[in-house]
């Protein structure tokens, strides 16, 4: 039987949690939250969903209870404060760290076997976070924004060439923020260069709204996005518990990959029953070597800072 835990059921845990529910992803979904009767409440309204859009998988809920979770194939940590108007992800550090540490070591205490899927920002430090926590090796404890950002850009060209966005494929390197690096030259149209159906203005345009992409939603929602987010993360789970061997950008401890050594950044992967299968490397140009290296000198400080915290 396949388990699922995700920890946070705010609006991205819940989404998550809805998506590998009504997709059939797992067969016993876990969502926990420190607030009394919240991750019971939304576990609930999913499995009274079942009857209307046809499916059987399990959700259950609970309060801060981990023994609920053990055994879990994969678990994904959304737990932590979404950003408001005005703050950067790197904002939310210090509160989000203490949380996310804490999440992973009853998480890790009840499935140890786990996969873990971090979603809470700053995204790339979090990651770094529960890596050092859980001791457990780079290939299972990943990251997700590429999946993400990559979906917007991709949405925002599908949007601009009144093309199906299920025809643009797309990789995006680099840290979740706005130093990420999209690559055009690694973008198509079913398989046609983006580059010969678009104007460089446009595309240009539309790199730097995929930026900030998730800071235009924090501006018209007050709060972060978490229907594209709970998705991307429900993707990672597909590809690993059903083995998919799926090509996804997705954040990682780089170990000499691309020349950098010891930082967390998206890169593409195969990803498959044991987290990350393989990291691919490109074959980047001095311009896009250059933007990664400012992604990567961005997230560096950033884990410095968590470094000063004290994270063990
Ligand atoms: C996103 O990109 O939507 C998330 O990282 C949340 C945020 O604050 O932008």
């Amino acid at each position: 039987m396949t388990k699922v835990t995700v920890v946070g059921a705010g609006n991205v845990g819940a989404t998550c949690a809805d998506v590998l529910a009504y997709r059939e992803i797992a067969e016993e979904i876990v969502l926990v939250d420190i607030k009394e009767g919240v991750a019971e409440g939304k576990a609930l309204d999913i499995w009274q969903k079942a009857p209307i859009n046809a499916y059987d998988s399990r959700t259950v809920g609970s309060t801060n209870d981990y023994s609920k979770t053990a055994g879990s194939d994969v678990v994904v940590i959304t737990s932590g404060l979404p950003r408001k108007p005005g703050m950067t992800r790197d904002d939310l550090i210090e509160t989000n760290a203490g949380i996310v540490k804490m999440v992973t070591e009853n998480v890790i205490k009840h499935s140890p076997d786990a996969i873990i899927i971090i979603v809470s920002n700053p995204l790339d430090v979090m990651t770094y976070q529960a890596h050092i926590v859980s001791k457990l090796p780079r290939t299972r404890v990943i990251g997700m924004a590429g999946i993400l950002d990559t979906a917007r850009y991709r949405a925002f060209l599908a949007e601009a060439l009144n093309i199906s966005p299920k025809e643009i494929q797309a990789i995006l390197m680099g840290g979740h923020g706005d130093t990420m690096v999209p690559l055009p030259r690694y973008t198509t149209v079913a398989g046609i260069p983006v580059t010969e159906l678009i104007d460089k203005d446009t595309l240009d345009a539309i790199i730097a709204r995929t930026k900030s992409g998730g800071g235009e939603l924090v501006k018209l929602m007050g709060t972060s996005a978490w229907y594209a987010p709970g998705s991307a993360a429900a993707q990672m789970v597909e590809a690993i518990v059903k083995n998919q061997k799926r090509v996804f950008p997705v954040c990682v401890k780089l170990e000499g990959e691309y020349g950098i050594d010891d930082c967390y950044l998206g890169v593409p992967v195969i990803l498959g029953k044991n987290g990350i299968e393989k990291v691919i490397e490109l074959d980047l140009n001095d311009d896009e070597k250059a933007l990664l290296e400012v992604s990567r000198n961005h997230v560096k400080e950033v884990m410095s800072v968590l470094d000063k915290i004290g994270n063990k």
